[in-house]
């Protein structure tokens, strides 16, 4: 991603601190393998969004880097987990901690990640701006859960709509991006009504984010995605492909997805016939479009936002990367 310089240097300050992020050794079995995903990379874009969201209220993004990791390093807790339940055998184009290590260690050392994403958000701060982070971390937090559950709930269901699903990912992943920009307000000090605008334009962007993630899982070359490809098809995942897939689907495609989906064999064609399927039914340009219009969406709420322009530049280059990605 071409990222603005400023956007980078907060990258890079991030990376910084994952680095230097002390552990102690022992049990090793149980930091080792945070340090591991915490350094096998990533795109690093929520911690910038706590920066660039201070910086659109006039604080300069470094001094909210412990609530950048504290997001950070959530979401990588999130990762860790949802590697087990999704069954990945990779992430960023490595082993997932349950298949380097086992599944009661990515548990374990997922704890404790979450347990370090609360001692970094609250370092430095007290007083009411601790109350009121903690608040807005808590709810996104749960927020996620709920949505990870849902997310599992509907693979095995025929009830989901396009509307649920947009629920789901709204809550698994939107909400995440959108109190990464308010943490970033609250710390800066923002009116409610402006942590609330710039959480709309995150939660926007989260969606578009999310759709763009289903559709890489199918398209994405695994040597950028760093994943498995096909995996959302392989556990049935009621992705936007999919469920537009089994509305629209008639004939011999509905008969031949039908069968599909009742296939659990890891090694089947399983993957190869239903990404047909939806190319020949042009589900990956639909996926695509309707990514662009949450994006858009984003935008139009970023707009709203009373302070100058050249204050949201960071934020509208990266939302525009994001939509343009292929990892
Ligand atoms: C992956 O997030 C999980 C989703 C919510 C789609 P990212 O695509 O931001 O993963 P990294 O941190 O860059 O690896
Ligand atoms: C992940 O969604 C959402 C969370 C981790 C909360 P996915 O399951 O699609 O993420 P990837 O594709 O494994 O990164
Ligand atoms: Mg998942
Ligand atoms: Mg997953
Ligand atoms: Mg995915």
């Amino acid at each position: 991603m071409k990222l603005p310089k400023k956007v980078l240097e907060h990258i890079e300050l991030v990376e910084k601190s994952l680095k230097e992020k002390e552990y102690r050794s022992e049990p090793k079995g149980l930091y080792e393998p945070i340090s591991y995903l915490l350094n096998l990379g990533g795109k690093r874009i929520r911690p910038a969004l706590v920066m660039l969201g201070a910086e659109v209220f006039g604080k300069p993004g470094s001094d909210c880097v412990e609530q950048a990791l504290a997001v950070e390093v959530f979401h990588n807790f999130t990762l860790m987990h949802d590697d087990i339940m999704d069954e990945a055998p990779l992430r960023r184009g490595q082993k997932t901690v349950h298949e380097k290590w086992n599944v009661n260690t990515a548990i374990l050392s997922g704890d404790a990640m979450l347990i370090q994403s609360y001692q970094h958000l609250i370092k430095n701060v007290s007083g009411e701006k601790a109350v009121k982070l903690m608040e807005v971390f808590n709810q996104t937090a749960l927020e996620v859960c709920e949505g990870q559950q849902f997310d599992m709930n509907f693979e095995s269901s025929d009830e989901v709509t396009v509307e649920k699903y947009l629920e789901m990912i709204r809550l698994k992943t939107a909400v995440l991006l959108g109190g990464a920009l308010k943490i970033g307000a609250v710390c800066a000090g923002a009116e409610i009504h402006e942590q609330k605008q710039l959480y709309t334009f995150g939660v926007e962007l989260g969606v578009s984010f999310q759709i763009l993630d289903d559709y890489l899982d199918v398209w994405g070359d695994p040597k950028l995605t760093g994943k498995r490809p096909g995996g959302d098809i392989l556990a049935n995942k009621k992705t936007f492909l999919l469920l537009t897939a089994m509305q629209d689907a008639s004939g011999s495609d509905r008969e031949l997805l039908e069968k599909w989906l009742n296939e659990k064999d890891q090694d089947s064609r399983k993957v190869e016939v239903i990404t047909e399927l939806f190319e020949k039914m042009g589900l990956d340009e639909k996926a695509k479009e309707l990514s662009r219009e949450y994006y858009q969406n984003a935008i139009g709420a970023l707009k709203k936002i009373d302070v100058p322009e050249t204050d949201k530049k960071g934020l509208l280059e990266l939302a525009k990367q994001l939509v343009e990605r292929n990892f």
